[in-house]
């Protein structure tokens, strides 16, 4: 019986061992109940027989089992070892944000051209978002932007700008930096959404260092490098902080020029806003005899004329499908 327990090769079988052993109508059992047929005299000896054979068999089935059982252990581990170095085709890549990744692209091309990277708070107030840009109260272009107000006169930044007036406060000319950022605006349509992102530029040197020309040709350059082969055009326009002001157009990407639906038939779309800085601007941060030029874009308009993305909107749903698309 001894070598049985010892022989046996998984638990199963060493359970199967315990009841035709220790079990109710086990050999055990049965010899224990030879122990009122036999004489009185021999019972006792018969007994301690019977139970030194029963602790003998116990020892060697406990035994057994521990062996058993860390064997059944370390074949469990051994199975459900996790390889993490091994690659799985199942796990799903994730993605940069169209907006984050169109924003990126936009960041690479100015810090190639020796731009710093600046940042500003999103809560503003009125005098960096507005006053110090040229904007008094009361200023009939403050109806340019929609804004969000708090209670305590406080203001969500409704565009980059705010960041130009931080900077040249914190700093000495030359300026040479772009802010990418977050900016919101009570606007919700197909091409508009209250939170969106801007990336504004800004230099300021002496002045027969910057000039008009220096900001045309860089954002040819610039615009090429987003968009590919495009024709670009500047068109007057109004920014209370710049004067003179331009808006920039690039030939349309999708009809190239003819016309179509997306360029609303003009063959043109307006991509940015720019100019140079208004002398009272640099009055505001106490600048004097600089000259500076500026411009802001909208990143979202970017990501949509580069991806064709239909709804603005959609970019901000959360919807696992779209972002999908973008892996
Ligand atoms: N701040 C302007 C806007 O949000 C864009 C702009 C920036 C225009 C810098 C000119 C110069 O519309």
């Amino acid at each position: 019986m001894l070598e049985t327990i010892e022989d046996t090769n998984s638990l199963e079988e060493l359970e199967g061992i315990r009841v035709k052993l220790f079990g109710k109508k086990g050999s055990l059992a049965g010899e224990f109940a030879k122990l009122k047929d036999i004489p009185p005299k021999e019972k006792k000896a018969f007994a301690e027989g019977l139970n030194k054979k029963k602790a003998s068999l116990q020892k060697a089935f406990d035994t057994q089992y521990e062996i058993l059982k860390a064997r059944e252990i370390e074949k469990m581990l051994k199975s459900e070892a996790i390889d993490v170095s091994l690659y799985s085709s199942l796990s799903k890549k994730g993605a940069l944000h169209p907006v984050m990744e169109t924003m990126d692209k936009i960041i690479d091309y100015f810090v190639a051209m020796n731009f710093a990277v600046e940042s500003g708070p999103m809560v503003e107030d009125d005098f960096h978002n507005f006053e110090a840009l040229n904007l008094p109260k009361y200023h009939p272009a403050r109806d340019m932007q929609d804004t969000f107000y708090f209670k305590d006169g406080g203001l969500l930044r409704t565009h980059t700008s705010p960041v130009q007036i931080r900077t040249m406060l914190e700093t000495k000319p030359p300026i040479r930096m772009i802010a990418p950022g977050t900016v919101f605006r009570r606007d919700y349509d197909l091409t508009h959404t209250p939170m969106f992102h801007q990336v504004e530029g800004l230099v300021v040197d002496s002045k027969d260092k910057v000039s008009f020309a220096n900001l045309k040709s860089i954002l040819e350059d610039f615009l090429k490098y987003m968009f590919g082969d495009v024709e670009v055009r500047f068109r007057p326009s109004f920014f209370p902080f710049t004067e003179p002001s331009a808006e920039v157009d690039i030939s349309c990407i999708f009809c190239k020029g003819d016309g179509c639906r997306v360029c609303s038939h003009t063959g043109w779309l307006e991509v940015l806003g720019c100019g140079i800085v208004d002398q009272n601007v640099f009055k505001a941060v106490g600048y004097d005899d600089v000259s500076g030029y500026a411009f802001g874009l909208g990143v979202e308009r970017f990501a949509m004329l580069m991806h064709k993305i239909p709804d603005l909107r959609s970019l901000f749903e959360g919807d696992i499908r779209l972002l999908e698309q973008f892996r």
